[in-house]
């Protein structure tokens, strides 16, 4: 469905980018699920029919303006073509989207004590859960990996923390008192939403480490994981999007995720 540009800003080096749809497409549980975006515009002078795969842009809030669905979407920093196209768009500008897709983070509604997990660049995409969760009265507690490396830090620490309610707890640890704050933090959570930058496996398995020193067990439904991977086709036609199991097997994150139990990828 063909979306149209209403607000597109910097956002540390990534970019915030306002999309509406004509009419109304979803319920507006938005955390952990994508968009794939068509990066052309078909014109004349854009007149490459595949440029670029989909991309994958993830929603970061959800409001109803005049009946009309708004999305805000998180556009990645970095060199790639499709991302690059994609923070150039302005304003009235159309955008070719897909969705919105895929399994996103579900909280339990006796859930009262909610932890949010992640790094400077993924935390916005928990950020529609902030809401949900003060607004039902819970606790929302964040713990976000800081960077050491000024270079690495997609999303400055006080831009990220701005524009959370003040009713949110947060701390930003560097890596060596992060699993010390996860597994203290962890004892009194009741619900664990995690999305991290990185794929690799052994974050998850260390995530879970955490969390296990100081509760008794973790149970599944306790953890949830948003598998960071791009979604091409989003339909599992690809196999581009496999994420690894704890189990030894893959599975796709467009069909069968994006978000999954943490138990799922991490023994
Ligand atoms: S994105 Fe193609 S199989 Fe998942």
């Amino acid at each position: 469905m063909l979306a149209t540009v209403v607000a597109s800003q910097p956002y540390g080096r990534a970019t915030l980018l306002t999309v509406e749809f004509p009419v109304p497409n979803e319920a507006p549980t938005v955390a952990g699920r994508f968009f794939l975006a068509r990066c052309t515009d078909g014109s004349p002078l854009d007149r490459t029919w595949d440029p670029y795969l989909r991309r994958t842009l993830r929603p970061i809030a959800y409001t109803l303006h005049e009946g009309k669905p708004q999305y805000t979407l998180l556009v990645p920093a970095g060199d790639d073509p499709g991302d690059r196209w994609l923070a150039q768009r302005h304003l009235g500008d159309s955008i070719d989207l897909l969705g919105p897709a895929g399994n996103g983070f579900t909280l339990d509604a006796r859930s009262r004590a909610l932890l949010l997990v992640s790094d400077q660049t993924s935390a916005p995409l928990l950020f529609p859960l902030v809401h949900h969760m003060l607004d039902g009265g819970g606790r929302v507690t964040l713990l976000v990996r800081k960077e050491s490396d000024p270079e690495a830090q997609t999303l400055p620490l006080d831009l990220l923390l701005q524009n959370l309610p003040l009713a949110v707890e947060a701390h930003a640890e560097t890596s060596t008192a992060f699993a010390e704050t996860l597994a203290n933090l962890g004892a009194w959570a009741d619900c664990v939403c995690i999305a991290l930058t990185s794929s690799d496996p052994t974050a998850y398995s260390n995530l879970m480490r955490s969390l296990r020193a100081k509760r008794l067990r973790v149970d599944a439904g306790f953890a949830q994981a948003l598998w960071p991977g791009a979604t091409p086709c989003g339909v599992g036609a690809c196999l581009a999007c496999l994420a690894p199991l704890a189990s030894g097997g893959f599975t796709r994150a467009c069909t069968h995720g994006p978000v999954f139990d943490l138990i799922r990828l991490a023994a």
